[in-house]
């Protein structure tokens, strides 16, 4: 079981990330291996009813990554967290197979009522630096969030969302159409779609002003 968990997640780890050169690399140098490892021991505790020591255990994994996950969250099989540092998954948050995240991504709770409050995070979903994606949610298989997105509403399967709040992206192809892996994107706000809609008016506001302009001219 251990070894086929650490077989197919290092697997995972070089085929998503061209930095890993080697399993012994991977496997040595890379936190999110090891705070999913430890979350595999912190959850058994918890799943046991031996909540605090599933915390005590879960915090130095914390301690040790830089990588909060509550023994309570349920992940799935293969799930990558690349470089780590800042993620938070929550006591109720439940992640598909495949999953790939990068470091500061948090999986949150927006409402202190005891029950579910974490998102499900669906199979092959990609979760940029940064993201938050917060409450009882549901991220649609496939989907890509943005570097820095702050998503509060459920994102359909295969649909790629930016921006805070987090919106679908259009591209040339049907919305959401993937055209990279979705590897280091910056997170300029001014890249948000619904700023670059008001560019789009503002521009043509301004021409249709000079427009009424040169008819006032030509009527004097
Ligand atoms: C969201 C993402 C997956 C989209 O990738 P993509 O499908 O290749 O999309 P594109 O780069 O063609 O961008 C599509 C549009 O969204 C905008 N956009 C992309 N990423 C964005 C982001 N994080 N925030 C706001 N807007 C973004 C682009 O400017 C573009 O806008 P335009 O159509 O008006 O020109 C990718 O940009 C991203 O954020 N990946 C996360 C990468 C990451 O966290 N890397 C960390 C490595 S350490």
């Amino acid at each position: 079981m251990a070894l086929m968990f650490l077989t197919e997640t290092i697997r995972a780890y070089r085929q998503r990330d061209p930095a890993a050169r080697s399993n012994l690399e991977v496997f040595l140098c890379y936190p999110g291996l090891h705070a999913v490892a430890i979350h595999g021991v912190s959850g058994f505790l918890w799943r046991h009813g031996l909540h605090t020591l599933g915390r005590f255990v879960s915090h130095i994994g914390r301690f040790l990554t830089g990588i909060e996950i509550h023994p309570g969250a349920r992940l799935g099989r293969r799930f990558v967290i690349d470089h780590g540092m800042g993620v938070v998954i929550g006591e109720t948050a439940e992640v598909g197979n495949d999953v790939y995240i990068y470091h500061q991504v948090t999986l949150g709770g927006i409402s202190t009522a005891p029950g579910k409050r974490h998102p499900t995070v669906g199979d092959n979903v990609i979760i940029g630096a940064g993201a938050k994606v917060l409450g009882p949610i549901f991220i649609g298989e496939g989907a890509r969030i943005g570097a820095n997105a702050v998503v509060v509403a459920a994102v359909p399967a295969g649909t790629t969302v930016v921006g805070i709040p987090a919106r679908p992206v259009e591209h040339g192809g049907p919305a959401g159409e993937a055209r990279s892996g979705g590897y280091g994107t910056p997170a300029d706000p001014c890249l948000d779609p619904l700023l670059h809609e008001l560019d789009i008016l503002r521009g043509e506001l301004t021409e249709l002003e000079s427009r009424i302009v040169r008819m006032a001219k030509e009527r004097v």
